[in-house]
């Protein structure tokens, strides 16, 4: 209940505008967010790699109903890429980006998302990096498809998100099969007629679906902080004669940070998906509505000072 009124809030405009003007909240922003500058971004890039992580960075953004807007995120993107190469920090990073902050829900706007997001992976394919296509909400899910699709006949390394709480998802990742894919449970509010709605039948498809993927040819990501999913992975892993590389770990940023570092040390491949940029609302909201006590963390921060 909780979680679906923060999921609304997540796209209600009067509530960004007074989120995002509360002086205190910044403070609690800090600890999912890298920064609002390229600078942020590239100084945690450096911590998180030198201490042997793998980073996915996302400029935020999303929904944008502007096309200069969308033009800047593209654009975001090119100058993040320069950044890493003039810092020496492309081995170990790739970036995630939402088709929606490249324009998709513009007039026309699947052929614009399009373009520019082949501009950001032709940039990245200079430098041997990939790309991951983070997954939205429902609706967006067969033209989300519909791009990966097309960027991987130039750019066969693009991965995709793809989340176990959606009904439909079994198939698509058999579609996939080969490619890089991204598992991840759904952080989006879906009407049952869609989605499974119980933690236990989300959990359930999760590990239908990690099967799938280590079972097959792709490289799967596991994008997921829950304990006993990332103990299931290693063990099919184990199971299908997977070494580590050959998938890999992916956790978000400021979300046990210990167990993303034990991983590491332990010589899984461990990515940390690192957002950072001034349009951080959306993102937020999603992750106070994954879990309650951070909440509370948030609405602790403003008693307490
Ligand atoms: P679950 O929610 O069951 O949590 C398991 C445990 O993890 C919790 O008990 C807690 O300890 C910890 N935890 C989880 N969330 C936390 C939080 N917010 N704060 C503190 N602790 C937390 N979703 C999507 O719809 N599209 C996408 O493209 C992506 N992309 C993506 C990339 C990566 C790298 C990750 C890790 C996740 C995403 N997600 C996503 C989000 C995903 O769908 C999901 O909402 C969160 O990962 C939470 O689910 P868990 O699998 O972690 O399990």
């Amino acid at each position: 209940m909780l979680s679906s009124v923060l999921l609304a809030s997540a796209r209600s405009e009067r509530i960004r505008r007074l989120v995002t003007g509360m002086p205190l909240t910044r403070s609690v922003v800090d600890r999912f967010v890298a920064g609002e500058g390229l600078g942020n971004a590239i100084e945690v890039t450096r911590g998180l790699t030198r201490a042997g992580l793998s980073v996915t960075l996302d400029h935020l953004g999303e929904d944008t109903t502007d096309r200069a807007q969308a033009d800047r995120t593209r654009d975001a993107y090119l100058e993040l890429f320069e950044a890493l190469a003039e810092n020496g920090l492309t081995k170990d990073a790739e970036v995630s980006v939402k088709l929606s902050a490249l324009g998709r829900a513009l007039p026309g706007g699947q052929a614009i998302a399009l373009d520019n997001a082949r501009a950001i992976c032709a940039a990245a394919d200079r430098l041997a990096m990939t790309v991951t296509v983070d997954m939205e909400d429902h609706t967006t899910v067969d033209p989300t498809l519909d791009v990966v699709r097309d960027l991987r006949a130039d750019f066969p390394w693009v991965g995709v998100a793809i989340q176990s709480m959606l009904r439909r998802s079994e198939g698509d990742l058999r579609d996939l099969a080969g490619s890089r894919v991204r598992l991840v449970k759904g952080a989006y509010a879906e009407p049952a007629s869609v989605a499974y709605q119980s933690k236990a039948e989300v959990d359930r498809a999760y590990v239908r679906g990690l099967r799938l993927l280590m079972e097959g040819t792709g490289h799967p990501m596991v994008g997921s902080h829950d304990p006993r999913i990332v103990a299931i992975a290693l063990d099919l892993a184990r199971l299908n004669g997977r070494e580590p590389g050959s998938y890999e770990f992916q956790m978000l940023y400021g979300i046990r940070a210990a167990e993303q570092r034990r991983l590491a040390e332990a010589g899984e491949r461990m990515r940390v998906y690192v957002p950072y940029g001034d349009d951080w609302y959306g993102y937020f909201m999603r992750r106070l509505a994954e879990r309650p006590a951070n909440l509370a963390f948030f609405l602790r921060s403003f008693v307490s000072r």
